[in-house]
């Protein structure tokens, strides 16, 4: 057998004859087309390793029993910190994309129409898995009119499964260490809504009935929502208690998800300004009205907002209700 060589490994052959500029064949200059290819193959390139790294995520989540106190939850959170890392380069990529100037640009632009970065398929079933479903996306029509048949499908396909937003509903669902409701106005969700409600100033009044709404019932009315009201519980009961050793990770899972929205939000936005800077207010070449449209799917696209949202509920951290002694010693490393 053949030593294994760089070259094989990597399979260069193909990835390296893969840029063939449009300019080029028609013989026209366009010095900048080589950066513009190069730089959507690495970005396809990353989106794939994302798409490993959220696979394995979910196969873990998707356990029926995930212990909280064992190595799975270290192994998802990491890989979402690299999922993290990862969306940073993407953002900072931009930077490399920034150098093209709109002249340059209009060199090689209209050879590109209608292909566009929206029909990059990759990036829309990455949405799909974490958690953005085909009702909540801007522009549904246009969505599926720019993309070949056999990618919707790809896409539908991962918007049936489930996705990470609905495997942490149900892991937050199902955790066992978070107080019961209960009507007793000495049980723990009592005393914190009585605390919440004292903690509210007078033009905020309002708040208590979107608590009582998002944590005080067993189930919502409708069905526009996608974390149910036990889930809401334990992930507020996670936040307040996050010192506790047993939530540490339980937090930093969370905080992830969170920053996740934050790096794609970021994306968004820097892709917005340059396209902005770039073909100022023409439309794109997938015909969508450009900076308009991605604006609009900035404000709409953010798939852990729910969780963000919980931050409204806190209070200061001497307000707590004091926790039994006996879930207090679950919490920590003490057994009795
Ligand atoms: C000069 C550079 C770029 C310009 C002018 C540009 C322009 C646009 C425009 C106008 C759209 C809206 C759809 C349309 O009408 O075409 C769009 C969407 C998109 N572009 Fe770019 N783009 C650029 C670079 C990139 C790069 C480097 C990527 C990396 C993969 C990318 C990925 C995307 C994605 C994923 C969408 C869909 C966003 C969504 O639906 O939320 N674009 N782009």
């Amino acid at each position: 057998m053949s030593q294994m060589h760089y070259h094989d490994y990597l399979q260069l052959d193909k990835i390296l004859n893969a840029q063939s500029p449009e300019s080029d064949k028609k013989n026209l200059s366009a010095h900048d087309e080589m950066l513009f290819i190069i730089i959507h193959q690495a970005y396809e390139l990353w989106f794939k390793q994302l798409h490993h790294e959220v696979d394995s995520v979910a196969m873990i989540m998707n356990k029926p029993a995930l212990n909280d106190n064992s190595p799975e939850l270290q192994t998802v959170v990491h890989r979402l910190k690299r999922v993290i890392t990862i969306l940073q380069v993407l953002v900072h990529q931009i930077d490399i994309m920034e150098t093209m100037t709109p002249m340059d640009f209009l060199d090689f632009r209209d050879i590109l129409r209608p292909a566009s970065g929206f029909q990059s398929w990759q990036f829309k079933q990455l949405e799909a898995k974490l958690g953005l479903k085909f009702e909540h996306r801007h522009g549904k029509e246009y969505y599926t009119s720019q993309l070949r048949d056999e990618h919707v499908s790809i896409i539908k396909n991962a918007e049936s499964e489930s996705s990470l937003l609905q495997l942490i509903n149900s892991w937050l669902e199902r955790m066992p260490l978070a107080p019961a409701l209960s009507d007793d106005k000495n049980s723990f969700w009592q005393q914190y809504r009585s605390a919440y409600q004292n903690s509210l100033a007078d033009v905020e009044k309002q708040n208590l009935e979107a608590f009582d709404d998002v944590f005080m019932k067993n189930e919502y009315a409708t069905s526009n929502h996608h974390l149910s009201p036990a889930a809401n519980r334990s992930a507020l009961f996670i936040m307040l208690y996050r010192g506790y050793p047993l939530l540490q990770l339980p937090f930093r899972l969370l905080n992830c998800l969170l920053e996740i929205d934050e790096q794609l939000s970021s994306w968004r936005y820097r892709h917005m300004k340059m396209v902005h800077r770039t073909i100022g207010t023409r439309i794109g070449t997938g015909g969508s009205s450009g900076k308009d449209y991605l604006k609009a799917a900035a404000d709409k696209h953010y798939i852990y907002r729910e969780i963000a949202q919980l931050n409204s509920f806190l209070i200061e951290r001497r307000k707590l209700p004091i926790l039994p002694a006996l879930l207090e010693n679950k919490l920590g490393f003490v057994h009795h």
